[in-house]
């Protein structure tokens, strides 16, 4: 089941917890208030032919998709790039992942400036708005499998932050400020 918490400020390692003390969980409601972050849970035995995944992607115009595997072993350049993913960053476009195995941790900034700690495993969808600032770490077990979609061509690009003046960090601060609105469907 997916978790989410405020992260206390140590990054001595980043593939622990690191929850406040004592811990401030968040739930997934209050995660898209916050941050706009939206979660969907499938069944990683029956995606393929439930049709949950298939009304997803139709709905939001995924028309394209892939799968990663990150670890030591499956993945080039694997210290470069783990150091590259726990960069704070953001994108110009939705960062979509749909976890098949392993389990991993994303970071997000809520309004506040915090750091939210999202912990993500088999069946767990994550949306990340474009222009959020964020990041993403394997936990101690150090692998992860997931598929990842994108509207249109994909774009992988991470802007460091501070990419305050993109015009997708600015549409973002806006939607922040007029509050998160769940699409109807
Ligand atoms: C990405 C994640 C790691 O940009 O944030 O792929
Ligand atoms: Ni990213």
């Amino acid at each position: 089941m997916v978790k989410a918490w405020y992260m206390d400020s140590e990054t001595t390692d980043q593939r622990l917890e690191h929850h406040k003390n004592p811990p401030e969980f968040i739930s997934l409601e209050d995660l898209f208030k916050k941050t706009g972050v939206e979660y969907f849970k499938l069944n990683v035995e029956t995606y393929a032919t439930d049709g949950v995944l298939d009304k997803l992607k139709k709905e939001r115009g995924y028309t394209y998709e892939d799968e990663m595997a990150c670890s030591k072993e499956c993945l080039p350049n694997y210290e470069e790039k783990i150091k590259s993913f726990f960069t704070e960053h953001l994108h110009t476009d939705e960062e979509i992942r749909f976890i098949l195995d392993g389990s991993g941790y994303f970071d997000v900034r809520d309004g506040a400036d915090q750091w939210i700690r999202i912990a993500v495993g088999a069946g767990d969808m994550i949306v990340i708005p474009s222009g959020i600032y964020h990041r993403f770490t394997l936990d101690t077990n150090n692998y992860i499998r997931a598929k990842r979609f994108f509207i249109g061509e994909p774009v992988w690009l991470p802007y460091n932050r501070p990419a305050d003046e993109m015009p997708a960090r600015k549409e973002y601060i806006d939607k922040l400020q007029k509050g998160f609105v769940a699409a109807a469907c």
